[in-house]
């Protein structure tokens, strides 16, 4: 298995892949990230570059190997490239086309909303400041400017008023994975909740987890919890999307719908066509967590059918660095765990912090995903990233 993208999800996946048999070489852009660190073999390569991608996927076919699958882990891989190894006869977990359409904001919004006429919050692409400006108008305020190509909040704000499309253009040129221009305005929904509702696509068919509640801050996440509480109507309503757009993208895998719930209704956001970041909570609720469910469905073995059980209600809450420090020490780990029953954490050894990046997680669970949110965050706020 060829993991494309070592960060701390990619490293579930390699493990749980490795449980199954599998012999896994995770990329990266640098050494030493988090999946590099378990995986069987390593390598470094700007997986944007089609010649340095194309040259370590050609190599590992020349290897023995009785079947080779190529796992993207992130958005950002040149994911044209992966569509001709498809058409050469190569496995794209979970198909080319799927990492094409998500790894850029335009692809997979227009097939929702304009082909699989999914609700969504309405919205307008734009290139220039002059198109944002005209696009806030009929949109209207307040609505959200994201590059089409980021991810993790990145470049991503809020408008507020007409006069504030300056401002986000300038700052989503700033961010964006590619300074490419292009942005989507969209109309700011003000939802009751939002959800991750994890559905697989596997050999009997597609099964969900519960749903998982989460709270982003600017635009990254900082809490999720499972069980999130929604009504009967709004659930069906949830899988009936996640089954639309995952049907749609087709293959084996393990899918993150985005959705944000208002009452009963349900409007579609976006989806990762493999595990999620705020799906980590399941390492904590489920006998087969994200990663092992993502392992066995890309790889055709059985998954539960319908819908996954639940062991326990459970939460997961993220620890952040706040500084740039080479070689980071992680404080407190004693502390975290020894405040309550029921935690566990996972610290992802990252080799360098930067202000905001998640360095680890917080996994409680409780006899309700409220009394889990308040364990973990607050065995969260022991933990540190140190200088040393
Ligand atoms: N139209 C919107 N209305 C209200 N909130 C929004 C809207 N779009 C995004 N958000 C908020 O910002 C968060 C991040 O947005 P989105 O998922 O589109 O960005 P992202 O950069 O792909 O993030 P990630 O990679 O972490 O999923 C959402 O989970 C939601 O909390
Ligand atoms: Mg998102």
């Amino acid at each position: 298995m060829i993991l494309l993208g070592s960060g701390e999800l990619g490293r579930e996946v390699a493990i749980e892949a490795q449980r199954l048999g599998c012999e896994v070489l995770a990329v990266d852009r640098y050494e030493g990230a988090p999946a590099h660190q378990v995986a069987d073999r390593q390598a470094v390569i700007d997986m944007t570059d089609p010649v340095q991608l194309r040259d370590l996927i050609e190599a590992e076919l020349r290897r023995p190997c009785a079947k080779l699958l190529v796992v993207p882990e992130i958005e950002a891989i040149v994911t044209s490239e992966l569509a001709l190894l498809e058409a050469e006869g190569v496995h794209v977990v979970p198909t080319a086309r799927a990492t094409v359409l998500t790894m850029d904001r335009e692809g997979i919004r227009r097939l929702a909303a304009e082909q699989l006429s999914l609700p969504t919050s309405p919205y307008r692409f734009c290139d220039s400041e002059q198109e944002l400006a005209a696009a806030v108008e009929e949109v209207g305020v307040p609505c959200v400017v994201k590059p089409v190509m980021s991810s993790s909040g990145k470049g991503q704000s809020v408008v507020r008023e007409l006069s504030g499309a300056q401002a986000a253009w300038t700052y989503s040129q700033e961010q964006g994975r590619t300074g490419a221009g292009r942005v989507i305005c969209e109309g700011f929904v003000d939802f009751d909740y939002e959800i991750t509702l994890l559905t697989v696509r596997h050999a009997g068919g597609t099964s969900f987890c519960a749903p998982i509640g989460h709270i982003q801050v600017d635009g990254d996440y900082r809490e999720s919890w499972q069980p999130q509480q929604m009504t009967d109507a709004a659930l069906a309503q949830a899988k009936k999307v996640a089954q639309t757009v995952t049907d749609e993208l087709g293959g084996y895998g393990l899918f993150g719908v985005e959705l944000f719930v208002r009452g009963d209704e349900v409007l579609f956001s976006e989806v990762s066509p493999r595990p999620h970041d705020t799906g980590m909570v399941t390492m904590a609720t489920q006998a087969l967590s994200e990663f092992a469910i993502h392992a066995r469905a890309i790889l055709g073995l059985p998954v539960p059918a319908g819908d996954i059980a639940l062991g326990s209600p459970g939460a997961s809450c993220v620890v952040l660095a706040d500084a740039d420090i080479s070689n980071p020490v992680i404080l407190g780990v004693d502390e975290a765990l020894s405040s309550a029953d029921g935690l566990d954490v996972r610290i992802f050894n990252k080799p360098d912090a930067r202000p905001g990046r998640r360095m680890g997680v917080v996994l409680a669970t409780a006899g309700d995903a409220d009394t889990a949110r308040d364990i973990a965050r607050a065995a969260a706020a022991k933990i540190t990233v140190s200088a040393g």
